[in-house]
């Protein structure tokens, strides 16, 4: 069964005028099988957020259809099923890290005892023991994308949606996402994720999609590539400009 269908979406940003500004999406099918760990990619712009705010049912598009576990997007039942770490993660900052995932457990409908041992092992796992009790306004921004992380996982859901995990972790932690990731796949969680690192993405996915101005300009199972995901990328995504210094920076 498909856990996330797009079919023909297209998606024009307004302006405040109803003016198009962008058109972010354009005729874009998707479709995300359950246990797949299904990898996003991209160049900056080129609509793997506004994809994934579709599929939350955060936005709404103009054409076209998107189906969440076969439900509309943004339903109490379909959304109960989901996990989301958002590309910025916003947190509210005078909330301790325990206070966060209590709070997000509470939105979950998680009872009291449940709650406190999910967070107790998520606090564990993504390593914020020793801070939890320490508001999150004050960490550092790996320190937040882990509370954030830990946070879309509280409710155990059956679709985990990660916009750039690794962003923004060191080398040790984003070490530990990938391994998080797969083990979660293995348990039978369908994962899809956007990243900026093709050789994390080709390390953890099992299909991947490339957008390029909205559209798919490549797609397929991780393990079917000749060369690697970077490669792939650079080929599909080929309006690549020599990059040139601004004048008055030179000598
Ligand atoms: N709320 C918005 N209002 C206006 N334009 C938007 C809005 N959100 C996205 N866009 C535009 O839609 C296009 C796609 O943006 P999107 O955020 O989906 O890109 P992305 O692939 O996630 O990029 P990045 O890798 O930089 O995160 C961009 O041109 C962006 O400026
Ligand atoms: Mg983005």
């Amino acid at each position: 069964m498909a856990v996330v269908e797009l079919q023909g979406v297209s998606k024009t940003f307004r302006d405040f005028w109803l003016r198009p500004t962008v058109k972010a999406l354009d005729g874009l099918d998707l479709s995300i099988e359950s246990g797949e760990i299904f990898g996003l990619l991209g160049p900056n712009g080129s609509g793997k957020s506004t994809t994934i705010k579709l599929i939350l049912g955060l936005l709404s598009p103009d054409a076209g259809k998107v189906a969440l576990f076969s439900r509309p997007p943004g339903s109490a039942a379909a959304r109960k099923r989901l996990g989301y770490l958002p590309e910025l993660s916003y947190l509210h900052s005078f909330m301790t890290a325990r206070e966060t995932l209590l709070y997000y457990a509470g939105l979950c409908g998680l009872d009291r005892a449940t709650a406190r041992e999910r967070t107790r092992q998520l606090l564990e796992m993504t390593r914020l023991s020793d801070v939890a009790d320490r508001q999150v306004g004050g960490f550092s921004k790996g320190m937040a994308r882990r509370v954030a992380l830990a946070s879309s996982l509280i409710g155990k859901p059956e679709l985990l949606v990660l916009d750039e995990p690794t962003s923004g972790l060191d080398p040790v932690s984003t070490d530990e996402v990938k391994t998080l990731v797969k083990e979660l796949a293995k348990s039978g969680m369908t994962i899809l994720m956007t990243s900026h690192l093709l050789a994390d993405a080709q390390d953890v996915c099992t299909r991947f999609m490339i957008l390029n101005n909205g559209r798919s300009v490549a797609q397929g199972a991780v393990a079917d590539l000749d060369g690697s995901l970077q490669d792939c990328f650079l080929a599909a995504v080929a309006e690549r400009r020599a990059f040139s210094v601004a004048s008055f920076l030179k000598a």
